[in-house]
């Protein structure tokens, strides 16, 4: 099938959406090279970030799809363009994380890099303008962020089923998964499926050997390297593919 690039109708902080010609149900992303932190307060970019962070969902959606995660993927029409489902965006940023850092490591003055025991998920209210704010699940309730007590107890269930799909390609990869934030969004049935992107962006990856940041933390932090970093996490990921294809 052959899509043609519609109008724009969305500048996000990472990505273009676009609408596909003839095509109601489908949104194009252009994934592009600027990187945001902070609510945008810092702004940056790299040349090939678009690419390579559209190459890194590719594969893990990959993933989503063989364990049948419902995602919003219909197909890439270039290196830094995808043709996706359009979809409901529930405004919600859903969290899960496995080792304490960011946010909930600083709000409670815990050692970064602490294992937890069991994996949470943590609900942030998605609102530029009130920038992100936390919350809890009778607030989702409230701003009707969800319907039903029944569909957040869903949303939970496929952000620790997405977690246990990344942290084993992860893994593999010889990545720690410490961290990462979904986005989902519901289709003219009502159906959830897992949207937007998985990328380092999007996610805390860090060296297993070395614990080194792999991630936009180190954009976050000015640690250096951030081109280098989200190009190995790139390698790693379809590296590990080719040495399984050979086995
Ligand atoms: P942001 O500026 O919100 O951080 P991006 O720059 O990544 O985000 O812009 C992409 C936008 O597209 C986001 O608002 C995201 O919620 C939205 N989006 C992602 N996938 C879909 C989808 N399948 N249908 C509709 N909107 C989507
Ligand atoms: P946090 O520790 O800052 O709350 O971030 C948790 C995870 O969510 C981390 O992997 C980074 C990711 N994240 C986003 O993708 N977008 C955001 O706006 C924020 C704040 C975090
Ligand atoms: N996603 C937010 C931004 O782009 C915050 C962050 O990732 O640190 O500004």
């Amino acid at each position: 099938m052959d899509y043609t690039r519609g109008e724009l109708i969305h500048e996000g902080k990472a990505k273009r959406v676009f609408a596909v010609n003839g095509q109601e149900d489908l949104i194009w992303l252009e994934f592009k090279d600027d990187l945001t932190a902070f609510n945008a307060e810092k702004t940056g970019s790299f040349e090939g970030k678009g690419q390579v962070n559209l190459a890194i969902t590719e594969n893990l959606f990959a993933e989503f799809k063989r364990y049948h995660i419902p995602t919003h993927w219909v197909s890439k029409v270039s290196a830094t363009e995808l043709v996706v489902r359009k979809l409901e965006m529930i405004p919600l940023e859903v969290v899960v994380r496995n080792i304490l850092a960011g946010s909930t490591a600083k709000k409670f003055d815990l050692k970064e890099g602490t294992e937890l025991e069991q994996s949470i998920v943590e609900l942030f209210y998605k609102s530029d303008e009130l920038g992100d704010p936390f919350m809890n699940e009778d607030q989702a309730l409230m701003l009707k962020a969800v319907d039903s007590k029944t569909e957040l107890e869903q949303i939970k269930q496929m952000a620790l089923d997405v977690n246990d799909i990344l942290v084993q390609t992860f893994l593999k990869a010889d990545i720690r998964l410490v961290d990462f934030k979904i986005e989902l969004g519901k289709n003219s049935k009502g159906q959830i499926l897992l949207a937007d992107e998985v990328t380092p962006d999007s996610c805390r990856l860090w060296d297993k050997s070395s614990q080194k940041k792999l991630d936009k933390d180190r954009f976050r932090r000015d640690l250096g390297s951030v081109k280098e970093s989200y190009e190995e996490v790139l390698a790693r990921l379809t590296s590990d593919k080719k040495s399984e294809a050979t086995v």
